[in-house]
């Protein structure tokens, strides 16, 4: 039997604050979990939703360094950022905390403080990389090198970013510091960890024996890590910028950030509550972790055993991980900037924030990876929101408006469509909270956009525009039945679109119903005046669209391009001013350009070098089309020996640049020259 619970206490993964938000974390972690708090709350429920931002790790510190700013600062700039984004979004967390803060910081160091007090954790000396000219030692981070798997000369202590092995420091080629640039030596440094492999009897019984119902990507994760053998994990660092390690002798040393960041749980609820130990000390409350799969392991195996280690805690009940969204069939990256960020959407779509939050939870990754597409985001809202739920609430209202001035009709006698219409609509109510309690909120939601396409269904079908003309009575109980349809419509979409929800309330000019009232009849009572009617959403065109796209294409090039400024080749040997004198090179124009029959990459171009007209034989064909070249003025190398192609001789060299893809392309004078002009 399932277990009842007095409370919930939801958690949404804490996001670094070292850059923005974007739609893939929207999708896999913050999406989900307001859809679940806003139905419990909705139920009526005890429920508190607690986040906020995630301000230690090494990659702040490098975002810091590379700006030539403090990492208070980076935080301070993207805690707001992120935080303003989400409220713009109705993220309706009931704390957006911060683990720079003063009741984290106090709240983590005791949580260390009592592990290290009663001997949970073991300390162990280890040689790490240390830079002796900036005097500090390196996160692998830190450490560039070579990649003793591709070569490129600029991967990572802990990772190439080129080929995306996972590496070791003591895997580079060359090591150096990022910080001076200097080689760094080996030395000495002690640390604390917790022992995890003392927590696998622990963590079988509790997930592979007690939580056989968790999300098979989450529990399949789990199986792995805990088969695999679990190993005793650093919970300190050597860096300047954390929560310092709470012991006499430990100067230089932080908390790491995952043992600091899921304690911000703690720490908010503390900010949020006085009464914060009900929701973390009492077996009544039931804790739902929202997260990526990427945090999978600190979720279910670090943070418990922890939570284990310190007693008095709750462990999760839960954790709902979803899988990656991708854009456009790319990996979603901030480094590379491919990614919708979610404070840019907030401005270029002012208005339509609920038009994200569905097409995202439509489409969000809770079995596997998924993809979001612009196009698909058109369609859903132009096919589903549009013409489905705002065209269903616009008719009711509209419709009110003009055969009735706007007050509700009385019902008169259902007949057998309109019971079973109605007991449709009644119907939905179980699976859809079937769906949300057990994590499936795309089923979810299509069973609230059901009732919109019941009511939509249920107009089409009994042509109130029609019947009244004929028999106006009936229309008043069509109307009526309509309206009831509209409110529980506003009900069910509440937990995903509560824009629009509020919208309708609005518009019908009541106040907010109850979850339980999912299904009635009479929750707009006849002789009730409605508002003015409005449309809920507006059909998106290809513009909007083609905008957003060309908005990636110029990120592509960017990329592109700035990685093809890495890949330069290596310079040549040195020649004398002599050896370049050797070279006649010419300006001249391409009068006639034609294919070289039977060859793909050829074409025998005529040119006018202002010495004689002469033919080339070029190999860009595939760069090239004829008619693109003729009448543009290029750079010849004149005195080139003569070679036999295809039986065409070849009297010299058009000179192009290649860039690192492969694409040619032709060097012009910046203005038209005579033809003979020498260069050198
Ligand atoms: N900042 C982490 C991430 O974005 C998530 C931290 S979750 C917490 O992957 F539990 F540690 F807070
Ligand atoms: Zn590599």
């Amino acid at each position: 039997m399932a277990k009842e619970f007095k409370r919930y206490l939801v958690t949404s993964a804490l996001p670094y604050a070292n850059g923005p938000v974007h739609i893939g974390h929207l999708a896999g972690v913050y999406i989900p979990s307001d859809i679940y708090t806003r139905y419990l709350r909705l139920k009526g429920c005890d429920v508190i939703s607690v986040c906020g931002s995630d301000e230690h790790g090494v990659p702040i510190t490098i975002k810091a360094r590379k700006e030539g700013v403090s990492p208070q600062q980076i935080v301070d700039r993207y805690h707001e950022l992120i935080k303003k984004s989400f409220e713009g979004l109705g993220m309706s967390f009931d704390i957006y905390s911060r683990t720079s803060s003063k009741t984290h910081a106090e709240t983590a160091s005791a949580f260390f403080r009592k592990l290290y007090d009663e001997g949970k954790f073991i300390e162990k000396t280890s040689m790490q990389y240390y830079d002796e000219e900036a005097q500090t030692f390196l996160a692998d981070r830190y450490i560039v090198g070579t990649c003793p798997k591709c070569g490129n000369d600029r991967a990572y202590g802990d990772q190439c970013e080129k080929c995306g092995s996972t590496l070791s420091p003591d895997e580079l080629i060359e090591p150096h510091s990022a910080v001076s640039g200097s080689i760094p030596v080996k030395r000495e440094t002690k640390h604390w960890y917790l022992p995890l492999d003392q927590y696998e009897g622990f963590l079988r019984e509790w997930i592979l024996d007690g939580h056989k119902e968790w999300k098979s990507n989450v529990y399949g994760q789990c199986k792995s890590w805990l088969d695999g053998g679990l190993q005793p994990r650093a919970v300190s660092r050597d860096l300047d910028w954390g929560i310092p390690v709470p012991v006499e002798g430990a100067e230089g040393k932080v908390l790491y950030v995952w043992f600091d960041a899921p304690i911000g749980y703690i720490s908010a609820t503390k900010d949020l509550t006085p009464d914060w130990e009900k929701y973390w000390k009492s077996e009544d409350t039931k804790m739902v972790h929202f997260i990526g799969k990427d945090n999978i392991v600190f979720h279910c195996i670090v943070f418990p055993s922890m939570l284990k280690a310190h007693g008095g805690y709750i462990l999760p009940e839960n954790v709902p991980a979803n899988e990656f969204l991708n854009l456009e069939g790319d990996k979603i990256s901030t480094s590379r900037n491919w990614a919708v960020w979610l404070h840019e959407y907030l401005e270029e779509f002012p208005g339509k924030e609920d038009v994200l939050r569905y097409v995202l939870c439509a489409n969000a990754p809770e079995t596997k990876d998924n993809d979001f597409t612009w196009k698909d985001f058109q369609a859903r809202n132009n096919n589903e929101l549009v013409a489905v739920l705002g065209n269903f609430v616009n008719r009711a209202l509209v419709l009110t408006q003009k055969y009735y001035g706007g007050t509700v009709p009385a019902c008169g006698e259902l007949n057998d469509y309109d019971r079973e219409t109605i007991a449709e609509v009644a119907a939905v109510k179980t699976s859809l909270e079937s769906n949300i309690e057990n994590y499936r909120f795309r089923e979810a939601l299509k069973d609230a956009m059901n009732i919109a396409r019941i009511g939509n269904k249920y107009l089409a079908d009994t042509e109130p525009w029609k019947v009244i003309k004929s028999d106006p009575a009936r229309v008043e109980t069509i109307l009526y039945v309509a309206l009831q349809i509209t409110a529980n419509t506003a009900i069910a979409i509440e937990p995903f679109m509560p824009f629009s929800a509020a919208k309708m309330l609005r518009m019908l000019a009541v106040e907010k119903f109850s979850w339980e009232s999912l299904g009635a009849t009479d929750l707009i009572p006849a002789g009730h005046t409605i508002g003015t009617p409005e449309l809920l959403f507006e059909k998106i065109e290809d513009d909007v669209i083609q905008r957003q796209l060309d908005k990636l294409a110029a990120t592509k090039a960017a990329n592109a391009a700035a990685e093809a400024s890495q890949n330069v080749e290596c310079q040549k040997d040195t020649i004398q001013f002599d050896d370049f004198q050797k070279m006649d090179i010419r300006v001249s124009t391409i009068l006639e350009a034609e294919k070289v029959a039977k060859t793909k990459k050829l074409l025998k171009l005529t040119v006018d070098t202002g010495i004689d007209r002469r033919v080339i034989v070029s190999g860009i064909a595939e760069h090239f089309t004829p008619e693109e070249l003729v009448g543009k003025q290029v750079l010849v190398l004149v005195n080139l020996a003569p070679r036999e192609l295809k039986g065409i001789t070849s009297n010299g060299m058009i000179l192009m640049a290649e860039d690192a893809s492969g694409k040619l392309r032709l060097l012009q004078p910046d203005e038209k020259t005579n033809n003979g002009a020498i260069v050198g």
